[in-house]
């Protein structure tokens, strides 16, 4: 029998990291000798090392990039009553700590070129009881970030800016994460810099720093030590061996930047003659650090992203899907507020069922996101014709 390329191929998973000796080392110093009185020896090198590469003051190493909204939403006193606005398409992280603290999420539309929250649908969802904004830097990119750092000022709307994905991204000069009172992130193992799970918050306020600290040490005061609670609070810790993760990657971040970016520009150049189908965008003034290449079909095929992952996991390349509106989720469908969603994010429905993330690993070669490229292109050419209304074999215009 005849054997093709992905009979010989291994699976190419959709996302995964990129670890060094350099890694090794350090979890390993850190499992022989962090304990006792260098117990947070990591944590602290770790802490400090990001708050510099952000500029700021202040970053505190959590166990995931949601403790990290959670406790941003609880230092700025969200709770209930309040609402807080977030982009409709996002990973549900970034809305589920609205619910944890009682307050209710509200979903805004996306910007159609950037897939990351419209200003003027932020503007529009804006109600006396507006508390806070979480914008997300969806994948890699950049909300339009001007307009609606103006806007939440003018109101006094805190900003909780969501950078899990774009951990290196710019706008206008100015780092994913460093814009609003909190930047939070994830190192969750598909992300770009990981630790396996966990996160970061970093921020300019003293004030909101101090109060996450106390939160997330079941609410006793950093360095008590009488166990002496003022408060019932949360566990929010990490390891000193992701900590000592951490540090190894932090070390290497423009090398992983530049990677994923190479990776990107891989998949562009392959794909870029293709009229039906659009990339992730780096809009001027923007870098993008590509966190999940990502397209979307033109609406004229009929192909939609559960079945293009299907067709595509035969070929042993594991896809994601574009995130669905939060608003269409059961979590959320039956309130009233996502019912309106649903009705006003236009943007939203239309591009969420078309997209897909394409494999994002940082093991990934140039031969490999070649072979995802052709299965692609093969895979939409196959489709019925019903499908494939641009009515060629070979969908890219050469
Ligand atoms: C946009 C966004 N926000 C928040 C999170 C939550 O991160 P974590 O899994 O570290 O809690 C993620 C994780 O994938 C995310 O993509």
């Amino acid at each position: 029998m005849h054997q093709g390329l992905a009979d010989v191929m291994e699976r190419i998973p959709v996302s995964g990291p990129s670890i060094t000796q350099k890694e090794i080392d350090y979890v390993t110093d850190a499992v022989k000798n962090a304990w006792y009185g260098n117990a947070n020896m990591y944590h602290e090198r770790f802490e400090r090392a990001f708050a510099d590469y952000m500029g700021k003051p202040f970053a505190i190493a959590l166990p995931s990039c949601t403790s990290a909204i959670h406790l941003s939403l609880l230092s700025l006193g969200v709770g209930p009553g309040d609402e807080v606005i977030v982009p409709d398409i996002t990973w549900i992280a970034t809305a589920a700590p609205i619910t944890y603290v009682g307050a209710t999420p509200v979903f805004a539309d996306i910007d159609a070129q950037n897939w990351c929250l419209s200003p003027e649908s932020f503007r529009a969802c804006i109600t006396s009881r507006t508390k806070a904004v979480i914008p997300v830097d969806l994948y890699g990119n950049m909300p339009d970030m001007d307009p609606i750092l103006d806007t939440a000022k003018h109101y006094g709307i805190a900003v909780i800016e969501d950078a899990a994905e774009a951990i290196g991204s710019e706008y206008k000069g100015r780092k994913a994460g460093s814009l609003g009172d909190t930047g939070v992130f994830s190192f969750h193992g598909s992300k770009t810099l990981t630790t396996g799970e966990g996160g970061m918050l970093v921020t300019d306020r003293e004030d909101l720093y101090r109060r996450a600290l106390v939160l997330r040490d079941h609410g006793r005061e950093p360095g008590d030590l009488m166990f002496f609670n003022s408060e019932v609070a949360f566990k929010y810790k990490v390891t000193s061996m992701q900590a000592a993760l951490g540090l190894a990657q932090l070390e290497r971040i423009d090398e992983l930047i530049e990677r994923k970016r190479q990776i990107f520009n891989w998949y562009k150049n392959e794909l870029d003659g293709c009229t039906f189908l659009t990339l992730n965008s780096e809009p001027p003034g923007t870098k993008n650090t590509f966190w999940m290449v990502t397209i979307i079909l033109d609406k004229g095929y009929a192909l939609d992203k559960s079945q293009l992952m299907q067709r595509m996991a035969q070929k042993k390349i594991d896809c994601r899907p574009f995130f669905h509106p939060l608003s269409s989720l059961p979590a959320y469908r039956n309130s009233r507020n996502a019912q309106e969603a649903s009705l006003r994010n236009p943007v939203s429905y239309g591009i969420s069922p078309l997209g897909v993330n394409l494999p994002s690993g940082m093991d990934l070669t140039q031969l490999k996101v070649k072979y995802v490229c052709d299965t692609l292109m093969g895979t939409l050419a196959e489709a019925s014709p019903n499908t494939l209304l641009i009515g060629s074999v070979d969908p890219c215009q050469d």
